[in-house]
């Protein structure tokens, strides 16, 4: 059997290419298994898995746990708001507990970037990295690379632009990392404010003008502006925002050329896409959702091999 080459997910930085296509023809399988009329098999029977969350989620906590059934694991779920947390207690002491009662993985979303790298250093179970706070969210960029691999055929050569608060997006940075992995162009769209000052670095083409993006991609993921990370106004206001960077479906069809609408969720409707935008036929973003509880299958049992 083929192995990824490493025990946990951290980070889409950590793994190789050929990591994100194990994972990907992994999932090819448990799609299939998630299409038959009973979605589940026995592959991680006698497995505990504990999701972690000390961040508000609907996407990636429910899809880990659908994950985790449909692979007959036990599952329990752990969060931050109503625990001992609010108590004072640590983040290590608060995961030793749990792995105290038999736990064999962990899946945790976390505020702090670099939370579960730290975790890595002091515990023993597989730990999932489900989105720290500004720097990486590596099954949501899985996910959304097999949806644009399931829509086009190959994520190689396809021009992908990243549209909106690459700042302060921890999806943004996984993205990147996958995409070129993967052979992908990438492009990163935005209000310069918006937009790190190391990311040319990161050998991505930069674009301010949103109909010039669009113009040039082949995929467009469009981002949510995080308010909630925003420490001070990086732009006048949410309706300026949406004049300048806000997409709607009048725009898609008038590019007169096919093109791939992503969105990670939640969608603010009516700020950075219009929801005739979003519901429209260029749309993916149900797709992509749909796609994460299969990737999410595929590393969850690929990931338990390596205990
Ligand atoms: N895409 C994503 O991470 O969504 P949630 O915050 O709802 O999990």
């Amino acid at each position: 059997m083929q192995e990824l080459s490493v025990r946990h997910l951290l980070g889409i930085k950590d793994i190789t290419a050929n990591d994100i296509q194990l994972i990907f023809e992994t999932a090819d399988n448990f799609k299939d298994v998630l299409n038959r009329p009973i979605k589940k098999v026995p592959s991680l029977r006698d497995i505990t898995i504990a999701n972690v969350f000390f961040e508000n989620s609907t996407r990636t906590r429910l899809s880990f746990e659908l994950a985790e059934k449909r692979l007959s694991a036990d599952v329990i779920n752990f969060s931050s708001s109503g625990s001992s947390v609010k108590k004072g207690e640590t983040l290590l002491d608060t995961v030793n507990n749990i792995l105290a009662m038999k736990v064999d993985m962990i899946v945790m979303r976390h505020s702090s970037p670099g939370a579960p790298h730290f975790l890595s250093r002091h515990i023993d179970a597989n730990i999932v990295n489900a989105g720290d706070g500004t720097h990486e969210h590596p099954t949501q960029a899985l996910l959304d690379s097999f949806s644009i691999r399931e829509k086009l055929g190959d994520v190689a050569g396809k021009k992908v632009v990243i549209i909106g608060d690459i700042l302060h997006s921890r999806v943004a940075l996984s993205n990147i990392f996958a995409l070129q992995k993967l052979g992908a162009e990438v492009m990163v769209c935005g209000p310069v404010t918006l937009l790190p000052k190391y990311i040319k670095e990161l050998g991505v083409k930069v674009e301010l003008d949103v109909r010039k993006a669009l113009e040039w991609c082949d995929v467009a993921n469009v981002l949510r502006i995080q308010l909630e990370r925003q420490q001070m106004k990086y732009f006048p206001s949410l309706r300026e925002y949406t004049l300048y960077y806000g997409i709607d479906k009048k725009m898609l069809d008038s590019l007169d050329k096919e093109i791939v609408l992503m969105h990670p969720g939640p969608i603010n409707r009516g700020v950075e896409l219009s929801s005739d935008a979003a519901d429209s036929h260029h749309s993916i973003i149900l797709n992509q959702v749909e796609n994460g509880v299969a990737i999410r299958m595929a590393v969850l049992y690929l990931l338990a091999s390596k205990q």
